[in-house]
């Protein structure tokens, strides 16, 4: 087994045991790895709840008053970073957004010198995303025990809240995964965001989940270890298919000839309007974004009537607000159990 391909087996049991509380509440959200259906439906339920608060007059909350978030992004990023403090603000937080070209980490602080100054600054949260796999398992082991840590994407190795949203947006339009055909195509092997795809579609009981890419961008075993059909024909893969996921080519992952030209790539892999003809007449095509157009997908397709990118990017917002107010809420339930009866504000 590839290093690069998987997290091993003793770290993905570590991040299971370390997300959740003694009762199964969400502390920290590292993975989608190893949670159960009934709290991926309460993530995808809660984040339901939050649609409404976009339409308010006031677009506001209060379950996360008075909280501190750190926004830690190691790594570039456009809606991940943006719909996380948009949906701290939402719950009422106070965020940091911590410049990192522009912190003390470029002058060689180490990452728990960085930890350890934030947490004097009491900060409650920290959302990382950072290019190692397991960088956001790490903080959430030596951060300070009442500190919930989010994974806003860690190498190659997770994504969870974009495969949330993903299922958001999904069960937006088909009201269910249980009857879907769902095709994946693209770097699979680079892919933090097909992980964790992956691992919801599988938990939530897809009926039918196929992978489809060149052989350099599949992942080794990918068929055994994530229980999917494996195709390298693009019609032949998204035949019937009533999702399609389209991901980004990770160029900067890349450290080897993966592909011939991108120009091949799309000729054999890029989504067309004629391919689309293959799938079901109602199929919605997705994209974590990204996009680089003319190589994974044409501008007809990803600005066309089948296409559902805009609306991930809004379900992201809801899902994040989802997920952040289920830890801090885990936070609040552990403090109401440390302090004695009587103990608060005369
Ligand atoms: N989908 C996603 O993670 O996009 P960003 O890199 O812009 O955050």
């Amino acid at each position: 087994m590839s290093a690069a391909t998987f997290i091993p087996p003793a770290a993905r049991a570590d991040a299971r045991r370390l997300q959740l509380d003694a009762e199964g509440n969400l502390r920290h959200f590292l993975t989608i790895d190893g949670l159960d259906r009934a709290l991926l439906t309460e993530i995808l339920d809660r984040a339901e709840g939050f649609l409404g608060v976009a339409r308010q007059a006031v677009k506001k909350v209060p379950l996360c008053r008075g909280k501190i978030i750190a926004n830690l992004f190691f790594e570039n990023s456009t809606r991940t970073r943006t719909t996380f403090e948009l949906a701290a603000k939402r719950l009422s937080a106070d965020v940091l957004n911590l410049n990192i070209g522009a912190s003390a980490t470029a002058k060689g602080e180490t990452l728990l010198d960085t930890l350890r100054n934030l947490e004097a600054m009491h900060v409650d949260m920290f959302v990382v995303r950072h290019a190692d796999s397991g960088a956001a398992q790490f903080i959430a082991e030596h951060a300070a025990p009442r500190i919930s840590v989010i994974n806003a994407g860690d190498g190659r190795h997770a994504h969870p809240t974009q495969g949330m949203l993903d299922m958001f947006t999904i069960r937006q339009h088909k009201g269910g995964f249980a009857d879907l055909t769902v095709a994946i195509v693209g770097d699979l092997l680079h892919s933090r965001v097909a992980r964790s795809q992956l691992a919801a579609l599988h938990t939530l009981g897809t009926r039918e989940v196929r992978i489809i890419a060149p052989r350099t961008l599949i992942p080794a075993r990918a068929a055994e270890v994530f229980g999917v059909r494996v195709f390298h024909d693009l019609d032949a893969g998204i035949a019937d298919a009533d999702v399609i996921i389209m991901l980004r080519l990770q160029r900067e992952r890349m450290d080897g000839a993966f592909l011939p030209s991108e120009h091949e790539y799309f000729h054999l892999f890029g989504l067309t309007e004629r391919r689309l003809f293959m799938a079901k007449p109602d199929v919605i095509v997705m994209h974590p974004g990204p996009i680089n157009r003319g190589v994974e997908m044409d501008s007809q397709v990803a600005d066309g009537a089948r296409s559902v990118i805009l609306e991930q990017v809004s379900n992201g917002l809801a899902v994040r607000m989802a997920v952040m107010s289920m830890c801090i809420g885990t936070q609040n339930l552990a403090l109401a159990a440390a302090t004695p009866p009587g103990a608060g504000h005369a």
